[in-house]
């Protein structure tokens, strides 16, 4: 009899791939900004909010903001990020995400999403996903930035389980970690290399049945 009773997923790098979006709105706002933005200072911003993605951003380009004006700036990015994921598919989801999801609800497992993202229902009604979650919590719900578990917890909470029946699905190292500071099992999806502190990592949910993460 398995012990887990949620599966909790993360949203960008988990069902779909929106970094490459996130990427082009950053990297046009720092070209305005009279500097650039490489692919690889993009992969500093996985997991983190939009606030402290900007915060990275302005340090990069050694450019400093008032308050107000960085408010201006995020907002400006997000309208830009806006309009391209307004023209996201279901083609869009990545390779086993459907499929994984479909399997929980048919085993009786409950789904929630644990995502970072303001624009997360947006995404999900893009892709058609959303009736295949118990539970959304996203960077609407939350005051606590990942690593802090909150995100996860009120994922938790909010399909009625323990954390330690909870399976977190993640891609960045700040989600890994925030799901073991929740006292929840992770399987990172990414590189073993990056995301050594999961329990098992794998290139994607194709790549992991519900009965072997129940042997976790
Ligand atoms: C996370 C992404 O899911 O959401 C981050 O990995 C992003 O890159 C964060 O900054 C916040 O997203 P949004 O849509 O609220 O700007
Ligand atoms: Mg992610």
């Amino acid at each position: 009899m398995s012990t887990i009773k949620a599966c909790i997923f993360d949203l960008d790098g988990v069902i779909v791939d929106t970094a490459v979006y996130h990427y082009k709105a950053w990297k046009r706002l720092a070209n305005e900004l009279g500097f650039d933005f490489t692919e690889e200072d993009n992969e500093k911003l996985k997991g983190v909010s939009r606030v402290r993605s900007l915060e990275i951003i302005l340090a990069i380009g050694g450019v400093t903001k008032t308050p107000a004006e960085q408010a201006e700036l995020a907002a400006r990015k997000n309208e830009w990020y806006v309009d391209m994921i307004s023209h996201m598919t279901p083609a869009e989801i990545l390779p086993g995400a459907k499929a994984f999801l479909e399997t929980c609800r048919a085993e009786g497992i409950k789904t929630a999403l644990g995502s970072a993202s303001k624009n997360s229902m947006t995404i999900l009604n893009k892709i058609g996903l959303a009736h295949l979650f118990d539970a959304i919590v996203d960077g609407n719900h939350v005051s606590k930035a990942k690593p802090d578990p909150e995100v996860f917890l009120k994922g938790a909470q909010a399909v009625g389980v323990t954390p330690a029946e909870c399976v977190v699905f993640e891609d960045a190292i700040a989600g890994v970690q925030a799901a073991i500071n929740g006292g929840m099992k992770v399987v990172g999806i990414g590189l073993p290399s990056v995301l050594a502190e999961a329990n098992i990592v794998v290139s994607g949910l194709d790549k992991i049945t519900l009965a072997e993460i129940e042997k976790l």
